[in-house]
């Protein structure tokens, strides 16, 4: 992808990383559209931003925002707002967005969290974060588009020298706390975008965290030595098998479904 040709569409462009992802964007020169709910905040947001308005849960909102793009990174969150909240946007935000694109290709960059697999943890069982996150990893893996995950650590709860990125497989780490690891917001961002045009990172899922030491200068010598997820699976390469299909809700099964039949051009 070519920075010039391309169109990036930041869905949580005003969240704490998303307005990062907005700068990286347009700091590497791609045409940067932020999807926002509240034209407020997106004054904020630098003056180059083609800023929509809207809701991702709304049905009119996804196709509007679609319109052109020949990538999307999503950072939505729901935080605060318990299991509604993580179906309706973390999830169902993702999957409104990827129906929206009908038969075209997009490049996708997904957030989500180091420990998503974690479902018997209390903040899963409370919130159901991690399984309706998790669920839409498994919609990009199904689109058949090309796509990254990005699992980060927790933000900013990285010391000012700690800046060496790490970049990890198969979930282990799941204290639940910060010792599973740390990473700046700003280096979550740099690295969701720049993925956007990396062959090292396509296909791959990942978690991100940073220990001490300067910031990379090459990221796709980061990206190049992770596995690709297997071809047709729902998971993440080396996830735990935690989530049977046949035993997820019917929904999920039918959004799946309608993913994989929306197929890109
Ligand atoms: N904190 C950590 O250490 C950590 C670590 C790993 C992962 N995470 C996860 O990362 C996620 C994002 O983090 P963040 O700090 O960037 O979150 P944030 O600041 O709360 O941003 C969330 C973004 O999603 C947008 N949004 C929410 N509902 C929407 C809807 N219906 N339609 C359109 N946009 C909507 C918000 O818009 P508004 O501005 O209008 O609300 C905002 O732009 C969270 O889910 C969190 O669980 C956090």
């Amino acid at each position: 992808m070519t920075a010039h040709s391309t169109t990036v569409l930041v869905v949580g462009a005003t969240g704490s990383i998303g307005r990062l992802v907005v700068e990286e964007a347009i700091r590497y020169g791609y045409a940067t559209r932020a999807l926002v709910r509240d034209p407020a905040k997106a004054r904020s947001l630098p003056p180059e931003a083609d800023v929509v308005v809207g809701d991702v849960t709304r049905p009119e909102t996804p196709s509007r925002a679609v319109d052109g793009v020949s990538a999307v990174v999503f950072t939505l969150g729901s935080d605060g707002a318990g299991k509604v909240g993580a179906e309706s946007v973390d999830y169902g935000g993702v999957r409104n967005v990827l129906n929206a694109l009908t038969s075209r290709t997009a490049r996708i960059a997904l957030m989500t969290s180091i420990g998503v697999t974690n479902r018997t943890g209390t903040y899963n069982r409370t919130t159901e974060a991690h399984d309706w996150k998790r669920r839409s990893e498994r919609l990009v893996r199904a689109s058949g588009l090309p796509y990254t995950i990005v699992r980060p650590g927790w933000f900013d709860y990285n010391g000012p020298d700690e800046h060496r990125l790490v970049l990890l497989q198969g979930d282990k780490r799941q204290a639940g706390d910060a010792s599973d690891g740390v990473i700046a917001r700003r280096q979550i961002a740099e690295v969701l975008v720049h993925s956007l045009g990396s062959d090292q990172a396509l296909r791959k899922t990942f978690e991100l965290v940073a220990t001490t030491g300067p910031a990379p200068a090459n990221l796709d010598a980061l990206f190049a030595p992770l596995e690709k997820d297997a071809d047709g699976a729902l998971d993440g390469v080396y996830d735990a098998g935690n989530m049977p299909l046949d035993e997820e809700p019917q929904r999920v099964r039918d959004d799946l479904d309608a993913v994989v039949a929306r197929g890109p051009s």
